[in-house]
């Protein structure tokens, strides 16, 4: 990549930062088109968000991607929310226009985008079971809801936290049938055993040691199994999904989805996603064989 007075830089702003993959996919999309624009991962101190935040404008950095720990964290430093950003109350893509900050969030058109294509079963009037409560659930859920899902069922350790996902959920969808259940490995299979979609939001299943997040055995053929994770490429709950012949996706398809809606924010053009998706396929053969 030829890197010029010309170039324009966007990014991705988290902490930590090293596992991100995200400069691979729009890196390589930038090259493949000939446009001047270069992706760059920033690993920012929490104590230093509202600064790096606040220079965005003044470096010229034409916008960022937000990741863990940081998607609620940037709203108060920002200029303006899209609706779609309000509604989920946490941001994935900041644009910088005309000097101010604009909070986008691509995750949950990411995610149906990548459910419609993987999975491909009709989300209307359908029982979503969504296991965490933190901002990549806010995200799903609230997409799921405006998709016309009948009822959601969330499931958190601490169910302070999930019951007011439910609560700005059935504010914002009166006709959604919602839950909010704590997290019990012992008192959540009757609920899982009746949901017709299982999404996995939490982090459980990155680590090599960690479990299931739920017991395999509880899993049903005709239910369908999402896990956000992607690194690994199969989490112990999506290799129980597979041995029980159970419909599934990891979180691939959610990030190349929600990287192709952050590409066109920034680039006004429209996403190559079949090779933003060809990049991303060549890291996850990477991660398979590591
Ligand atoms: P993200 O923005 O990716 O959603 P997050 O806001 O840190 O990340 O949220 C992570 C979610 O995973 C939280 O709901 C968290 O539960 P708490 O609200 O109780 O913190 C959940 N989570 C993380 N580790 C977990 C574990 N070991 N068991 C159960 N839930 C876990």
């Amino acid at each position: 990549m030829l890197i010029t007075g010309k170039t324009r830089i966007v990014g991705i702003f988290g902490h930590p930062i090293e596992h991100t993959i995200s400069p691979y996919m729009h890196n390589s999309a930038f090259e493949t088109l000939g446009i001047p624009y270069c992706y760059l991962p920033f690993d920012i101190d929490p104590k230093d968000l509202e600064i790096c935040i606040r220079s965005i404008n003044p470096l010229g950095i034409k916008g960022v991607n937000i990741t863990i720990p940081f998607k609620t964290q940037v709203v108060p430093y920002l200029d303006e929310l899209d609706s779609n950003a309000k509604l989920i109350g946490a941001v994935n893509t900041i644009e910088a226009r005309d000097g101010k900050l604009i909070g986008h969030n691509t995750d949950g058109k990411g995610f149906i985008n990548a459910f419609n294509e993987e999975v491909g079963i009709s989300i209307s009037k359908r029982r979503f079971v969504v296991i965490g409560a933190g901002g990549a659930a806010r995200a799903v859920s609230t997409a799921l809801a405006a998709e016309g899902a009948g009822e959601i069922i969330i499931i958190n350790r601490t169910s302070l936290k999930g019951k007011e996902l439910a609560s700005d959920l059935l504010r914002n969808f009166y006709d959604l049938k919602v839950s909010a259940i704590e997290f019990d490995p012992y008192k959540i299979n009757d609920l899982i055993m009746d949901g017709d979609v299982i999404i996995n939001t939490t982090s459980v299943g990155m680590k090599k040691s960690d479990p299931s997040i739920i017991p395999p055995d509880i899993l049903r053929s005709s239910m369908a199994v999402c896990d956000l994770i992607y690194n690994p490429p199969e989490t112990p709950l999506l290799k129980a999904a597979k041995s029980a012949g159970v419909k599934f996706m990891n979180g691939l398809g959610m990030l190349i989805h929600q990287g192709a809606l952050s590409f066109e924010i920034w680039t006004g053009l429209p996403a190559p996603v079949e090779i933003m998706r060809k990049a991303m396929m060549n890291v996850d053969k990477l991660m398979r064989n590591s």
